[in-house]
């Protein structure tokens, strides 16, 4: 196949994204069959605490000082937002930052539109945090995050009195008219994520008495564990009806310093790399096994995978632990349980990496939460594995992958990663154990979240490589 006309049809589909990208022209990388991965991968801090350090350090009164923050582009976006809206946020050395917050109810008017660039935590915490300010703020981000749904948040601050001017269907761009006398709110979070809870929390913070939040299942709880830590007065109770979260409004948030853990969603990579690798002996130290981020993990163990946790321990509140993965030719396809969703809903692409070289069928349900990531991330990632020689199968909820086992994997195919940080890395992972390269149209979004994936997939032994350099 010739590439350069390969790329150009690719370029030609996705043509509408590809010119609306907001971080520079498109990047095509490759990665080809590799192994031995062998030593230490450090993989940088961990993204959703990273967004919340410096969300909460900006509410809170006096200098928070955040050490190990992830400086991808989603949280530099966060950084340069919570600037225009008041807070004085420094980048002090390597992944040291100090934010003088302005205090809770602070926030003062951004004199611009406040682009987050494909960062839906970003732009969807910091809509609940302004709502309840009397202020007005337009948000809008790439061609990604203009897509995705925000009548998920516009819906509960309404219930605070905030009001939303959007595009149709509630996308972005988007102009928030925050509530002058906001009332405390009680709310079911109708769908499982912590971004609608964590947004309904920061606007609770400056309304009166208490904001109730209703959450039927459990997903990753970094909010409540760190309002706890800046001083909030927060409950949290599991009842029949699911975790009940009180907040009282109000609070003064102390200024903390915080030490952001590794991130367990970035260390997916290396371990399922070392897991599909002939001879790969990896380890990924200092990741948190917080059981609502854990889930990737667990179902990797339960196809048999060797990954093994090594001093563990509790540090932070939080239990962590050294994670080993060797070669696993010998892995099993398994039905993942549904109700473990939620605490691994950022790694079902690299999982579906995974069960390719698995014996059997891999049968992941209850995920529709997949089709409004950054990309549709079932139709992204089936589009890919059959591009590469794959039998997927999927439909609205579910999706099963018909694995071919450790040496089967055909690869040689080239493919769309739709603006898609998670996407495009998954798709590396696979040509990393598939028997011809597998090739991306785009890995420019790997730097939301992993600025240094090729550099540390590369010091360990993989070979991944950008096609123009
Ligand atoms: C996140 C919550 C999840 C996750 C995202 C980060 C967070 O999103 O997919 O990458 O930091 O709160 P949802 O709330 O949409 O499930």
């Amino acid at each position: 196949m010739d590439l350069s006309s390969d790329l150009g049809y690719l370029k030609h589909k996705a043509n509408e994204e590809i010119h609306m990208l907001a971080h520079g022209a498109p990047i095509p990388m490759t990665a080809r069959k590799s192994g031995p991965l062998i030593g230490e991968a450090n993989v940088p801090g961990d993204k959703s605490i990273s967004h919340r350090s410096l969300i909460l350090g900006a509410m809170a009164i006096g200098k928070t000082e955040i050490h190990g923050l992830l400086e991808g582009q989603d949280v530099l976006d966060t950084a340069k937002a919570m600037r225009a809206f008041g807070a004085t946020v420094t980048k002090q050395g390597d992944a040291h930052w100090t934010v003088q917050g302005v205090g809770v109810g602070g926030f003062c008017e951004p004199k611009d539109l406040v682009d987050f660039g494909n960062s839906g935590t970003g732009v969807r915490l910091i809509m609940g945090a302004m709502a309840t300010h009397a202020i007005t703020a337009t948000f809008t981000g790439d061609a990604s995050l203009r897509g995705r749904p925000m009548a998920r948040i516009t819906d509960p601050i309404a219930l605070f009195g905030a009001t939303a001017h959007g595009r149709s269907g509630g996308r972005l761009p988007m102009t928030i008219v925050g509530a002058k006398d906001p009332v405390p709110v009680k709310y079911s979070v109708p769908m499982p994520s912590a971004q609608v809870k964590s947004a309904v929390l920061l606007a609770g913070l400056n309304a009166p008495g208490e904001t109730i939040i209703i959450e039927r299942e459990a997903t990753r709880d970094h909010t409540e564990r760190m309002l706890k830590g800046f001083g909030a007065n927060i409950k949290v109770e599991d009842t029949g009806e699911g975790r009940v979260i009180t907040l009282k409004g109000y609070p003064e948030l102390a200024p903390q310093t915080i030490v952001v853990p590794r991130d367990p969603s970035s260390a997916a990579f290396p371990i399922c790399a070392a897991l599909i690798c002939e001879g790969s002996n990896v380890l990924v130290p200092n990741i948190g096994l917080n059981p609502t981020r854990a889930g990737l993990f667990t179902t990797l163990r339960d196809m048999g995978a060797k990954l093994t946790y090594e001093n563990e321990r509790i540090e932070g509140g939080e239990p962590v632990a050294d994670l080993r993965a060797r070669f696993s030719p010998n892995m099993r396809g398994i039905e993942v349980p549904p109700q473990r969703a939620a605490s691994m809903i950022d790694e079902y692409p690299v999982l579906s990496v995974v069960a390719s070289f698995a014996q059997g069928q891999t049968v992941m349900r209850g995920v529709k939460e997949l089709r409004i990531k950054e990309s549709d991330r079932i139709d992204s990632m089936a589009a890919g594995l059959r591009a590469n020689g794959m039998s997927v199968k999927y439909g609205e909820d579910w999706w099963i992958v018909d694995g071919r086992g450790i040496s089967d994997v055909p690869g040689g195919g080239l493919c769309a990663t739709h603006l898609d940080h998670r996407i495009a890395m998954s798709l590396m992972i696979l040509g990393m154990g598939s028997n011809k390269p597998v090739r991306i149209d785009d890995g420019g979004p790997i730097v939301t979240s992993f600025p240094i994936f090729e550099e540390l997939m590369a010091q360990l032994g993989a070979s991944v490589w950008r096609e123009n350099s």
